[in-house]
């Protein structure tokens, strides 16, 4: 099962402001909403609390240490390993890892790729990607789309993939 992060970025790392995102970018959201689609995502519980309802057609995997957490269409683990580990049992074939900052710290080491949206603006961020070594990621492809009516700022979308795969 490949293992692969998608996050948007910003100039500064930022990717989430007040527990949302700080930008409406239609076409990133077009180009998530493809690529995961059917899959299993995993994510924080904060994620899941600021996106939920969101994501039709995909299989939910949110991370909390609380028992508390209640929800009947997800499934709640409490470390990433168990939630990497029910998606492998599952028969998946591409776990789509999705943030927040919390956890994509955590599954940066277990990647082998990142769909890296980069946005071209400093958006006031108080969320932040984790610093990471570009030597060991290689670009594949990169699109770049302007901002517009439909999306706040200009942006480039890249698919990295981890060298040593
Ligand atoms: N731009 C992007 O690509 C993107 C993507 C996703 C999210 N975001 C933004 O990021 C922000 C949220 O990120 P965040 O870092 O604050 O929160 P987060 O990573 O979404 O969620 C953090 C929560 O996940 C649970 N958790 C984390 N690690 C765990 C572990 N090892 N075991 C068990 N549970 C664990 C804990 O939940 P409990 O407290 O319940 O124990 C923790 O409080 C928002 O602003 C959101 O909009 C941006």
């Amino acid at each position: 099962m490949l293992i692969s992060l998608v996050a948007a970025v910003d100039q500064r790392s930022g990717i989430g402001r007040d527990n949302r995102l700080p930008w409406h970018l239609s076409d990133d959201l077009k180009h998530f909403r493809r690529l995961t689609m059917g899959h299993h995502v995993l994510m924080g519980r904060k994620t899941y609390e600021s996106s939920q309802g969101k994501m039709p057609g995909r299989k939910l995997i949110v991370l909390s240490r609380s028992a508390g957490l209640l929800a009947s269409d997800v499934k709640i683990v409490s470390s990433l390993e168990a939630g990497i580990q029910f998606a492998q049992a599952a028969g998946e074939t591409e776990l789509f890892i999705i943030g927040g900052a919390q956890v994509f710290a955590q599954a940066l080491p277990f990647a082998d790729h990142i769909y890296y949206t980069e946005v071209h603006a400093d958006a006031g961020a108080d969320t932040f990607f984790p610093d990471f070594d570009c030597t060991q990621w290689k670009e594949i492809s990169r699109q770049d789309f302007p901002s517009g009516p439909k999306n706040d700022f200009p942006f480039s979308i890249l698919h990295l993939e981890k060298t040593n795969l």
